[in-house]
């Protein structure tokens, strides 16, 4: 089918109609069309207040030429004009209910592909080694992970890059302290406590804090037994990570793991060739970069340190690297950074330099930001004890909840409540994390998270069980049979699924994953509308079974894929 979005549609004719009316060249955007709240009214085209401006002409008559010159094919019945010059449509009912069908015969669901694939380098999750993931980095895992599976679904190229914090002056308090544990061989289960420990003693015992920094001349020096020991580290950090992962159905692997020190080769020719281009200026010792245009409240330069005065390299540096390396040398033509707000300026200023560099030329690089997760008492999350939230006793609590949700009614079997449980108590904490917009902070509460009522993972899931069940007792719906619109509920429900190509795109474009959970909440509240008005089984003709059925299925299978696209499961059967 051709999949293109009746915004998109609408917005083609009407850029046609102004060319003829009125001799002027519009760009899709400029049609301004959008769904419409108005009761009765599908979509508006908000442009002709705009265009009698520019032409000097009143509105209301633009917007009489525009409709006059409009060549809509039946898409929709001919435009009301409103108020001050806006555009209404209403979709034409026949054209509605076969494009409906269409999209119930595609298996993306009416959702186009881009016609301008990128390549793009996505850098998300990036904990840091040694320590346990927290629910800072739960953020930047589930929003990057979701944005990656929209990406690919639009026809993107992704490469997922996971920057691991795995160096820098931390590692040599870390290998000693392992190494006076003697337990190079062993596990380190808690990555939390083992932290804290080599901590105290840096700063409690002054001979460990001077074998610590020399261990970082060594570690930085390549020496072979000081990598022996710190890959040991990396290693146990990573098994940590890939459980959390496989908890998450987090689709990052082992071979997307770039962490910092995989730039550490790259980094004393950066230095050149930023010295070499005379960007850099020595301050106090070190080498910095001033990009233009950053300024503290003093109005001071703000730099960004390439090289410290000890000679090491640290964050600044290796964010250059990376940058260069992903463009230059494996193609991408944009770059994300998922990885949160207060990072904003170190990015805004990382992708500056490059820019005079000449390192950022014709790609895009962009930060995705995100704010904090917060406790019942709207501080960042801690345990009771005051220290920081580990992820994995988190989501083993989620599924635990999960499973007290679950159990009350299921006739399920204890391994397919299990699988239930996973599916709703993971997909709680990530929806939660998704639904909102994800530059604001939000609260962590388990009650809301669960709750089956309102924009929640679990109100969808619900939503699509019930479908399932209804067709496992109707029996799936034929292939061919035609879509019947007869009652406003289910010409309501037709225009909710019609719009999903809308929804998927303008998050996926927008890096906003919580458009997408707004329209898979509204979905399944008009289809559940649809269901009190509309009775399938017991539908007064065949014909209308036939059809509702058909809306029913498709809803389940838009739920089904709109969720998977944020990484969240939805069983047949709760
Ligand atoms: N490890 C860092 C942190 O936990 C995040 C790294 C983000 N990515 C990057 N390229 N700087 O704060």
């Amino acid at each position: 089918m051709q999949a293109t979005e009746v915004s998109e549609e609408l917005a083609r004719r009407v850029v046609d109609a102004a060319a003829r009316a009125l001799d002027v060249t519009l760009s899709p955007a400029e049609a301004m069309i959008q769904a419409s709240a108005r009761e009765g009214v599908d979509y508006q085209a908000n442009l002709a207040m705009g265009l009698g401006k520019r032409l000097g002409r009143a509105p209301r008559e633009v917007a009489a030429l525009l409709a006059g010159h409009l060549h809509l094919d039946g898409l929709t019945e001919p435009p009301e004009i409103a108020g001050p010059g806006f555009l209404n449509f209403v979709l034409n009912r026949t054209w509605l209910e076969h494009r409906v069908a269409a999209i119930d015969d595609d298996p993306r669901l009416g959702v186009a592909t881009t016609a301008n694939p990128r390549r793009i380098a996505l850098d998300y999750s990036s904990p840091n080694v040694a320590k346990e993931m927290h629910v800072g980095h739960l953020r930047s895992t589930v929003i990057g992970d979701a944005l990656a599976r929209l990406l690919r679904f639009a026809g993107h190229e992704v490469l997922p890059h996971n920057h691991l914090g795995d160096w820098g002056t931390p590692f040599g308090m870390l290998i000693e302290h392992l190494l006076d544990e003697g337990r190079e061989d062993g596990r380190i289960e808690d990555l939390n406590a083992f932290y804290q420990a080599a901590r105290r003693k840096f700063d409690a015992d002054e001979a460990f804090a001077a074998r610590a920094r020399e261990r970082v001349v060594l570690l930085q020096g390549g020496d072979a037994a000081t990598l022996v020991t710190w890959r040991r580290l990396v290693d146990e950090s990573t098994r940590h990570f890939n459980e959390v992962y496989a908890l998450l159905g987090i689709t990052l692997a082992d071979a997307d793991i770039h962490g910092e020190s995989f730039y550490n080769p790259y980094l004393g020719a950066l230095v050149a060739d930023l010295e070499a281009a005379g960007l850099t200026e020595p301050s106090d010792g070190a080498v910095c970069v001033f990009p233009t245009g950053f300024h503290n409240r003093e109005g001071d330069r703000l730099p960004l340190i390439v090289r410290k005065r000890d000679g090491g390299y640290g964050y600044a540096a290796t964010d250059l690297a990376t940058l260069r390396y992903w463009t230059a040398e494996r193609g991408a033509t944009d770059l994300l950074y998922v990885v949160g707000t207060p990072q904003a300026q170190h990015f805004a200023m990382v992708f500056a330099v490059c820019r005079d560099a000449g390192w950022l030329t014709t790609q895009r690089a962009g930060h995705v930001g995100f704010g904090s997760v917060l406790g019942a008492d709207g501080k960042t999350m801690r345990t009771r004890a005051g220290g920081t939230v580990k992820l994995a006793d988190l989501l083993t609590e989620a599924v635990a909840h999960a499973a007290s949700v679950v159990a009350e009614r299921s006739e399920l079997s204890a391994e397919a409540q299990r699988e239930v449980a996973r599916a709703v108590g993971i997909g709680a904490v990530k929806y939660a994390d998704l639904s909102g917009d994800r530059e604001r902070d939000y609260v962590f509460a388990w009650d809301r998270m669960l709750a089956r009522e309102g924009n929640t993972s679990v109100y969808l899931q619900y939503a699509n069980a019930r479908i399932r069940s209804l067709l496992a007792r109707a029996g799936e719906p034929e292939p061919g049979a035609p879509v019947v619109l007869d009652d406003p509920a289910e010409r309501a429900l037709a225009l909710a699924l019609l719009r999903f190509g809308e929804a998927v795109h303008s998050a996926t474009t927008s890096c906003s994953p919580h458009k997408l959970c707004a329209y898979l909440y509204e979905t399944a509240v008009v289809f559940s509308r649809f269901y009190e008005r509309c009775p399938v089984l017991t539908a007064p003709t065949d014909r209308l079974r036939a059809s509702r059925l058909r809306l029913a299925a498709l809803t389940s299978r838009t739920l089904v894929l709109g969720l998977s696209l944020l990484g969240i499961d939805a069983p047949a059967r709760l």
